[in-house]
């Protein structure tokens, strides 16, 4: 059976009301209905029960084996040896309908070669970076028999003490949607039957972003306008993009946990959002629903889960245990099962999986080839961001000698950042191993002393060693952050300030007297206030990955001129989170001079007048959503519109002439914000609606445009309806969410 060029993600919904099966083909999508819904009649309940089972694989037994020929299992993760995957699947072919098992495993930014964390892939602006990503992860990782990978994460993350804000695309839903649909496009690939496209999936679902005090897994309360208007604005993208499975969150919203949440998953998901690939859970959320207090027991949580719609189980083997009987007892529908499996069996159809599960282990491979190795330098040049270049003090220019200082200079486990599984420290190429290895910098003098071996050191007895370190060098470059453990999932801090000593670390080597550039790798926007007085420069890299080493030294030696935006805020202090550039208006916004109200002494107590904002810290964060700094210097002019009003079906081009006035050669991420003056439910303050990445020579410019349509400016309104409302606009056109070149229009 040759699929040949089909991209197929193919809906099949089943019409709950009627009992009937409903089948949503895209045109160029195929359709798979007579091969399931032959197998579906042919299957067993127990059958279809393995189907809906996700073991995690611990090792190979007879016992296992059985299983697997039994039909007790539909899928396993974390399996890698592509030598044992092809033993289950032979357990597989043996069982009475040969159904090929997926394998899935957390394929985040990258398998072996490994890119930089989502959230600095999404600092590219560019979703080029992140597609290619996701495709070299792709081909690596099926190489060794991966079928399906747990990413994107589409959460909106708002709140940098949440560890896994590393693993998001950011704060704004229209970036993430953008990064996101790209990384689909890449994990899946043009043809899904091909052996490298592997499934992608959007997680979670939904607002585990939310957290209530960036803590991980807990509540979130999400009224039902910022869930649409927001949290699944990514996960819409995703579903159109072809995403062919959405995982469920852990969290519940509301106090019910999404892997429970009927309505959030058959109504929302499946109806609204028409979502017709498989449902999975995350690990164990099914079973923590006992813990949560919503279930109780392992019987009740398999049927609140099965009921609710979550078509696959993943680890805890509950619905194996429990379904049939549940399904005996009148009290799951056997359409419901069926209509899981038709969902499971059709992603095993689209990925070509019937016709070739094996994996031919003698093929030539493409991990760490040069290729992979070069689009990760690249994507790690485009995520790093410029937030500060005091008298030009980069590029480093006629600098013979660097002092290099700091924990992170060389720790080539920590630079991959959160969810390296399989990532291999021996490949990662520090800021250290580019001086050693790499040719183009075999001409730079260097000492290397790191002072703090780790973030957490607790003595400063190195302390004494700066002094002479920095003394002959021309520049000192003190490389700061954190390790990759202090980021990513069930890894929330409280204080997001550089961690242990290293602030001292800075203040010690500014002491010397020499240019200090500071680079900080992180998973997280730090609170780095209180730091920026003792660096002339700081370049700010979320964990850059395989090949962040020589990506840094070709910013900091001008051999690439950096372009990376930030796409989250930065706070000041941790305790102005959350703190996010399209936030709601309040009825009392802050003006500009807001923090020098605190200033004012033998003021009376008055509420009167007062505004939003906190006395100690202002209403602006350190630095806003889009803020990035290039060794050329950019300017806007001209902003103009082709129209001042606009119809419902009509469009409005925006120009700008943007001039790179520098004496190099750069990238400006132009960004296109809107805001719509009066709602029927309030409408944030400005929403990112566009972006292009523009290259400019030294002195060029060059006119940049965007459309935009009625539809970019669609939201749910007071009556929860999709769509543009008439009135005033702003446009703002800039190279940050910062900036006040705008204009207006009427929408009619
Ligand atoms: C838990 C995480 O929340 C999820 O993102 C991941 O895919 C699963 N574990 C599987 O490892």
């Amino acid at each position: 059976m040759k699929k040949g060029n089909v991209r197929c993600i193919f809906s099949i919904l089943v019409c709950l009301l009627l009992g009937a099966k409903v089948y949503h083909m895209h045109a160029h999508q195929h359709d798979y209905s007579k091969e399931i819904e032959t197998l579906l009649s042919r299957m067993t309940l127990e059958e279809k029960i393995g189907q809906m089972n996700q073991v995690n694989f611990d090792s190979l037994s007879d016992e296992l084996l059985q299983q697997v020929e039994n039909g007790e299992i539909g899928s396993f993760l974390n399996v890698t040896d592509p030598k044992v995957i092809n033993i289950l699947q032979k357990a597989a072919e043996k069982s009475k309908h040969k159904i090929p098992l997926i394998i899935a495993r957390d394929v985040i930014h990258g398998y072996k070669t490994i890119f930089p964390v989502p959230l600095g892939q999404a600092a590219s602006f560019e979703p080029a970076i992140a597609e290619t990503g996701a495709r070299i992860a792709a081909v690596e990782a099926s190489e060794h028999g991966i079928k399906w990978t747990f990413a994107p994460m589409i959460d909106i993350a708002r709140d940098a003490r949440w560890g896994r804000i590393a693993e998001s695309l950011g704060e704004d839903p229209f970036l993430s949607s953008l990064m996101g649909e790209a990384m689909v496009k890449g994990f899946q690939g043009r043809d899904l039957t091909a052996p490298t496209a592997i499934a992608a999936c959007a997680k979670h679902f939904v607002g585990y972003g939310a957290a209530e005090g960036g803590r991980d897994y807990n509540s979130t309360s999400i009224t039902p306008y910022a869930l649409r208007n927001t949290y699944l604005v990514p996960f819409q993208k995703a579903i159109d993009a072809g995403v062919l499975t959405v995982m469920t969150s852990f969290n519940d919203n509301d106090g019910i946990p999404s892997s429970g949440n009927k309505y959030l998953l058959k109504e929302i998901l499946r109806k609204e959002m028409r979502f017709s690939g498989l449902i999975v859970s995350d690990w164990n959320s099914v079973g923590e629903m006992i813990t949560h207090g919503f279930a109780v027991d392992g019987k009740d949580a398999a049927r609140l889960a099965a009921s609710a719609g979550l078509n696959m189980e993943m680890n805890t083997g509950l619905y194996v245990k429990y379904l049939k009987r549940l399904v005996e007892e009148g009290r799951i529908s056997i359409s419901d099962i069926d209509a899981s499996v038709r969902y499971i069996l059709n992603v095993k159809f689209c990925l070509g999986l019937f016709d070739n599960r094996y994996l031919n282990i003698s093929k030539e491979s493409a991990i760490y080839s040069e290729k992979h190795l070069q689009a990760a330098r690249e994507a790690a040049v485009k995520s790093a961001i410029l937030l500060k270049n005091d008298n030009h003090t980069l590029p480093l220019r006629e600098i013979r000698k660097i002092a290099i200082i700091g924990p992170m200079a060389d720790a080539p486990y920590d630079q991959l950042g959160t969810w390296v599984f399989d990532g291999e420290p021996e490949h990662t190429v520090t800021p250290i191993g580019a001086l050693r290895d790499y040719t183009e910098y075999k001409d730079i003098q260097f000492v290397y002393e790191p002072i703090l071996r780790k973030s957490t050191d607790n003595d400063t007895v190195n302390f004494r060693k700066i002094r002479q370190t920095v003394e002959t060098a021309d520049a000192a470059i003190v490389f700061l952050g954190e390790e990759s453990r202090l980021s990513g999932e069930a890894h929330s801090l409280s204080d997001i300030n550089l961690i242990g000593y290293q602030s001292d670390l800075l203040r010690e080597v500014k002491k010397v007297g020499k240019p200090v550039v500071t680079v900080i790798m992180a998973g997280r926007p730090l609170t780095i206030e209180r730091d920026l007085p003792y660096t002339d420069a700081l370049l700010y890299c979320f964990h850059p990955g395989t090949m962040g080493g020589p990506a840094i030294w070709d910013l900091l030696f001008g051999r690439a001129n950096p372009s990376g935006k930030l796409p989250v805020t930065f706070v000041r202090e941790v305790g102005q989170i959350p703190l996010y550039y399209n936030h709601n208006n309040t009825g009392r916004p802050a003006p500009d001079h807001a923090k020098t109200l605190y200033d004012k002494s033998g003021e009376k107590q008055s509420s009167v007048g007062d505004v939003s904002f906190y006395l100690d810290s202002g209403k602006e964060p350190l630095f806003p959503f889009g803020y990035g700094l290039s060794y050329s210097e950019f300017k806007y002019s001209g902003l103009s519109l082709s129209s001042k009003k606009i119809g419902m079906k009509g469009s409005l081009v925006i120009s700008v002439t943007l001039k790179n006035t520098g004496n190099m050669d750069g990238t400006e991420v132009v960004q296109l914000y809107v805001r719509d003056r009066v709602g029927s439910i309030i409408r944030p303050v400005k929403e990112l609606k566009g972006v292009q990445r523009v290259n400019l020579k030294a002195g060029e410019s060059k006119v940049v445009r965007f459309v935009l349509s009625p539809d970019d400016l669609s939201f749910y309104g007071m009556d929860m309806i999709r769509k543009p409302e008439p009135g005033y606009y702003t446009v703002w056109v800039g190279g940050s969410s910062n900036t006040d070149l705008q204009e207006t229009f009427l929408l009619e």
